[in-house]
């Protein structure tokens, strides 16, 4: 799909589930430099640090338990001029970040849920705490942003009722700025994204 949409010309998929890196495996049409590697992005030391002049994190960041670790993760890897792309569950009301409160069943269909099935964090951030997370990532420039409301997955089990599902870039300076240089802001949410 990002192939699709961006010229590729190498590309480096990770995934810390090796089954979703075979099934990638099994993709054509992949760029002429493709590596697709089994692992975590934020321990993976073969990731080279700021090397990469795009990082597409979705429907990952908030998946986890620690979002800000993860986006920092994905962050250091983007090289001075590049950009991250992240989504993320948001909400004007207060971020729900624990695993007891907030999660979703990895369970796919319409069966019912099985007993003991295993559950991932389902963070929804406080909209201004996500924006202000990553305006104050290391040389942001720019943050673009779009978002629309929907329904939390049938599968999740949370307190937030509607959620703003949100696309974020953040592009990256090319060299570091004085700390009061101010980060420009772009964005398109819908007009009560504010409103609790
Ligand atoms: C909901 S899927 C989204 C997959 C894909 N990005 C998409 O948009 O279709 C989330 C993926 O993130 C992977 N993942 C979660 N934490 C990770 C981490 N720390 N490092 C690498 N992959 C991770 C999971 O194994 C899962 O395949």
């Amino acid at each position: 799909m990002l192939g699709g949409r961006f010229t590729l010309s190498s590309y480096t998929g990770i995934d810390i589930n090796p089954q979703a890196i075979a099934t990638g495996r099994e993709a054509g049409d992949l760029p002429p430099e493709t590596r697709l590697l089994v692992g975590d992005v934020v321990e993976d030391a073969s990731l080279a640090s700021q090397g990469f002049d795009m990082v597409v994190n979705l429907s990952c960041a908030d998946w986890n338990l620690d979002t800000a670790g993860i986006l920092a993760a994905s962050w250091a890897r983007v090289a001075p001029g590049g950009v991250m792309v992240v989504s993320l569950r948001l909400t004007p009301g207060a971020s729900v970040t624990s695993l007891a409160q907030s999660f979703q069943y990895i369970h796919y269909g319409d069966d019912p849920v099985p007993e003991g099935c295993e559950k991932a964090a389902y963070v929804v951030l406080n909209l201004n705490t996500a924006l202000s997370m990553l305006s104050t990532l290391p040389e942001t420039r720019r943050l673009v942003a779009y978002g629309y409301w929907g329904k939390p997955s049938a599968t999740a089990r949370t307190p937030v009722e509607r959620v703003l599902f949100g696309v974020l870039a953040v592009e990256r300076d090319r060299a570091p700025r004085p700390a009061d240089d101010p980060v420009q802001l772009d964005l398109s949410f819908p007009r009560d994204a504010w409103l609790p």
